[in-house]
């Protein structure tokens, strides 16, 4: 992450202003109206954070008690419990073993008659494949949320990723291709989607104290706003470097004995927020914690699949076992139950590095020489 003279200015103007919230000024309108153009979109909405923003584009879909929605294991906790938070049930499809992004031919498998919507996860700035789920959606009657948190900038098919789902989401967490320290973004080309994302993120009020429906305080503050508008013009800069990065690193690796590196298949233009690496374990044969120590600036990309974690394990949500007990779901789901292959390989054999715009060749050639010797 960087931030430079020019964040601090226009956060010292925002503060001059003493206009600090959407609600007074206007940095965060048209930080929106910035974002939505870079997307190809009509609308963009900010809130405070990526599970702010994947939480209300599920509520804005009126997806809620007794209702599916199907999700990769292989991602962050925010993708699957801001279903829960609806009081809605995750239901994890397996990923494919390439990209480790959604595979279209388990979510198929998936689906029931109380399944509403597919969230497909760009991972570490790879595209999940759209075309195949857009299908699946469009012969089931259900709604796309794309969780771009992680691939600000990827394109599908030579479409920015957001614009290509019925909603996108992005998060500006400073790990991710842009920050505003915290903060999020949803896109959409919906107006109705867009309106209602809009009273969600601010309690259901439509005008001063006029509540039309159930929603939080998920505002962003024009602070992020102001941040959120220099980085965002930065963004093509910082995602070139990060693909420049990435290209050091699979280039490296091509040459090292049991070590794979990111595939990118041909319909995605990447965005690359970290670099994945996977061990051939019949080549190299470390389990999980003796990689990682062998790897010291490596991050335990996932550790093990969601639905593997206590919360989903012992169904630890809201009181009285809601969402799952809730009578409208009226089914019994045992997470302890799932067995999904590739997940459970991949999260084995795999592991991330850091591949930021602020990076120093030394430190991608450190990655080059710890990775060389894992064979040792
Ligand atoms: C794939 C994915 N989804 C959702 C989120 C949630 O974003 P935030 O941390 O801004 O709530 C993240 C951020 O880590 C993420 O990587």
């Amino acid at each position: 992450m960087e931030i430079t003279e020019e964040e601090i200015n226009e956060v010292i103007k925002v503060l001059k202003s003493k206009n600090l919230t959407l609600l007074a000024g206007n940095v965060v309108k048209n930080f929106e109206k910035e974002f939505a153009k870079y997307i190809g979109v009509k609308y963009a909405i900010g809130v405070n954070s990526g599970t702010a923003a994947l939480h209300i584009s599920i509520a804005a879909l009126d997806i809620g008690p007794g209702d599916e929605v199907i999700v990769p294991p292989f991602t962050f906790v925010g993708t699957a419990s801001s279903i829960l938070h609806n009081n809605a049930i995750p239901i994890f499809a397996d990923i494919d073993n390439k990209t480790y992004t959604i595979d279209p031919n388990s979510v198929k498998k998936k689906i029931t008659s109380k399944t509403k919507a597919i969230i497909p996860v760009h991972l570490a700035g790879i595209t999940a494949d759209l075309d195949p789920l857009k299908e699946i959606a469009e012969e089931n009657d259900l709604k796309i949320i794309e969780d771009a948190c992680q691939a600000h900038g990827a394109k599908y098919k030579g479409k920015k990723v957001g614009s290509l789902g019925d909603l996108g989401t992005f998060s500006f967490y400073p790990s991710k291709n842009m920050t505003t320290g915290e903060g999020g973004i949803i896109t959409t080309n919906n107006d109705e989607i867009a309106e209602q994302c809009r009273l969600l993120r601010h309690h259901g009020e439509s005008s001063w104290y006029i509540y039309n429906r159930l929603g939080w305080n998920y505002r962003m503050t024009e602070i992020q706003g102001a941040i959120g508008k220099v980085q965002l013009r930065k963004l093509d800069d910082y995602v070139k470097i990060r693909n420049k990065n990435a290209q050091i690193l699979t280039d490296a690796v091509n040459t090292i004995k049991g070590i794979y590196p990111p595939h990118v298949p041909t319909y995605c233009e990447p965005a690359f927020n970290y670099w994945i690496g996977r061990i051939n374990p019949e080549t190299i044969k470390l389990n999980k914690e003796q990689l990682m120590k062998k790897l010291p600036a490596s991050k335990v990309l996932y550790p093990k699949p969601l639905y593997e974690t206590k919360l989903f394990q012992k169904k630890i949500a809201y009181p009285k076992g809601c969402p799952w007990s809730c009578p409208f779901y009226g089914k019994e789901i045992d997470y302890n139950l799932i067995k999904l292959p590739v997940v459970e390989k991949v999260t084995k054999e795999i592991f991330a590095l850091d591949i930021h715009p602020q990076i120093s060749k030394e430190d991608l050639s450190q990655y080059v020489y710890f990775m060389k010797n894992l064979i040792n």
